[in-house]
């Protein structure tokens, strides 16, 4: 699935070469995070006084968040090139060798989803990541050998959902750890009158802060909802995004006020009516919406956190009171109430 014009995933739709463009270049131009901003720009000064690399940085949270944004801003901020990779991407050990071999002094390499990194791939970065050393094993069997060849000092910018996902041995490597955080609906506001400059439309505040509420707390899907009113405000409304013409797209777009779409409504009204509100199983309620419990967990879950529309208890996924207004449906009954 995943199709969702409020998805936070990369999707094809998202032109890389326009969401380059529409990405800040510095830490300067770089809205929201501001607890991130702030330890980066002191460790990437002092990295530069010393001469040093920058020390291998751990970036997680949400989709859409701007981890990949910041690995490119940390290498412009240093100076340095970036070589950008996924976990899925590199398949065997030589892959990885040839990456690193390749890397310049202090360079930067950005691995996207670092927890799908490959087992036997993952050890080869043990040693690359500590020691600046790559262990090669020559030949097979009794007579096999092993050469450590040098690598110049490097940056290891990791990326994933949950830092749980990774193996300890590889996050314990990571001297840096941090953690992206939804934006504010504020934030997300600046950030689309940012991209609506760079795009050359003319967008109005109220235009803006309605489709910062919708987006999720994600510039990603803010800025994918931006281009999608922007093709209304073109051909049905003389090409500036009001507030009525940005109500009148996210309608067209089938989202709420909230950006919620038919999904996430079909999962509370799914935990509410075959539920009764929960508590129930992450994997009965994935199944529910014939989802993987994964994506249900990473992807759906924290932005309905977040709203305060449900909950993670420790015997399972409840809603919380609020859903009950939102979704118009008569409050819960309360069991204790009833027995007087
Ligand atoms: N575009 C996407 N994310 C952004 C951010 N955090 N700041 C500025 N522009 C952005």
């Amino acid at each position: 699935m995943e199709d969702r014009i409020v998805s936070a995933r990369r999707q094809a739709e998202d032109d890389p070469q326009l969401e380059a463009g529409l990405r800040p270049r510095s830490l300067d131009e770089y809205i929201g995070q501001e607890k991130i901003k702030e330890k980066l720009l002191i460790y990437i000064k002092a990295a530069l006084e010393r001469n040093e690399a920058l020390d291998h940085v751990l970036l997680y949270g949400p989709p859409g968040l701007g981890k990949t944004t910041l690995a490119h801003i940390i290498a412009w901020e240093l100076g340095v090139s970036i070589r950008v990779t996924s976990g899925p991407a590199i398949e065997r050990p030589g892959d990885l060798a040839a990456i690193l071999t390749n890397l310049g002094h202090g360079d930067v390499l950005f691995i996207d989803e670092i927890h799908r990194l490959n087992r036997s791939v993952e050890e080869i970065l043990y040693p690359a990541m500590e020691d600046n050393a790559l262990d090669i094993i020559i030949g097979k069997g009794p007579g096999a050998r092993s050469l450590r060849l040098d690598l110049p000092p490097f940056t290891m910018i990791g990326a994933t959902v949950r830092a749980g996902l990774l193996t300890s041995p590889l996050r314990d490597r990571f001297g840096v750890v941090d953690r992206l955080d939804f934006y504010t609906p504020s934030e997300l506001e600046q950030i689309i009158m940012r991209s609506a400059n760079l795009l050359n439309v003319q967008t109005e505040k109220e235009g803006a802060e309605l489709i910062a509420r919708a987006s999720r707390g994600t510039p990603r899907v803010a800025n994918r909802l931006l281009k999608r009113v922007r093709d209304y405000a073109q051909v049905k409304a003389g090409n500036v995004i009001t507030a009525a013409v940005a109500e009148k797209a996210l309608q067209m777009l089938q989202l709420d006020q909230q950006g919620l779409d038919q999904i996430d409504r079909r999962l509370l009204l799914a935990l509410v009516e075959k539920f009764e509100g929960g508590p129930v199983g992450l994997d009965t309620l994935a199944a529910c919406i014939s989802e993987e419990p994964e994506t249900l967990e990473d992807i759906y879950e924290p932005y309905l956190m977040q709203l305060g529309l449900l909950k993670r208890t420790a015997r399972g996924r409840m809603v919380t009171a609020e859903v009950y207004t939102y979704l118009d449906l008569p409050p819960k009954e309360d069991p204790q109430q009833k027995l007087w």
